[in-house]
């Protein structure tokens, strides 16, 4: 079942948008240069009204450096640094894509990230520092900008009461309240390590009362449907 966004009436006008998008959505090694030129022309198509922040997760150079790295003794703050290191080594490609709407010198805070939003530019970040992943980011650049979306663009077309590719039986939810998701998601974190959605985003975002849209991230028309606070395919998560 497709569920509506409680956002009748769709875009408004410089509407904040922050996307969390997977590393393992932008660089899967399938087809990823196509697949980030034709994310980087609808966010440019979109920019005309929406103010975009782009998060860039680490996906598998992150996991290879952070399991590398575990393998040699490092600590955990020391992986979490390798893992930041791959997050912005991904949002150097996005923001290379993007051309002039957006700069190659990639901020290192949420609150960097905020100050710099403008109409018609597009802020391209990764990891900020160790203990959280970059859902956490991207929930904390929200708040920052007050009144800011949440879209988490996964490998997962919605969120699952268990992981739908190991467990046949999973269901799927079109909608759920923040609490809900709190009692979903992994309760430790470590480096290298996901989960559906980071815990401390999900805490955040109940502080702050930030909706957060779960959408198949390479599936360009429903994320497209989510930025535009349209009915989507994935899972809608309320706050409120
Ligand atoms: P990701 O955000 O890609 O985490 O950051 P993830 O959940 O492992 O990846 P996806 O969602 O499945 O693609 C990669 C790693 O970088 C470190 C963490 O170790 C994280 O696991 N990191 C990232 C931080 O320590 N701080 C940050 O702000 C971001």
């Amino acid at each position: 079942m497709i569920m509506t966004v409680p956002r009748i009436g769709g875009l408004m006008t410089q509407d904040k948008v922050v996307i969390s998008i997977g590393g393992s959505i932008l660089i899967p090694d399938d087809h990823d240069d196509a697949y980030i030129a034709a994310l980087a022309a609808l966010l440019k198509e979109m920019s005309a009204k929406v103010q975009f922040t782009v998060v860039c997760g680490g996906g598998k150079v992150a996991r290879y450096y952070t399991d590398t790295g575990r393998a040699l003794g490092g600590t955990e703050d020391r992986l979490d640094l390798l893992g930041i290191g791959a997050t912005r080594l991904n949002a150097g490609l996005l923001a290379l894509a993007l051309g002039d709407l957006s700069s190659s010198d990639i901020p290192t805070t949420a609150e960097e990230a905020a100050a710099r939003n403008a109409p018609g530019r597009i802020v391209v970040m990764g990891g900020t520092a160790p203990g959280h992943t970059t859902d956490a980011v991207a929930v904390m650049v929200a708040r920052a900008l007050h009144g800011a979306r949440v879209i988490n663009a996964t490998s997962v077309d919605a969120v699952y009461s268990a992981d739908p590719r190991t467990h046949l039986d999973a269901v799927k939810y079109d909608r759920l309240t923040i609490k809900q998701l709190g009692d979903l998601v992994y309760k430790d974190h470590g480096a290298g390590k996901s989960s559906v959605f980071d815990p401390l985003g999900v805490k955040i975002a109940a502080e702050e009362k930030i909706d957060i849209a779960m959408v198949a991230g390479r599936d360009l028309a429903d994320l497209k449907k989510a930025i535009l606070g349209e009915p989507f395919k994935g899972t809608y998560v309320s706050s409120q």
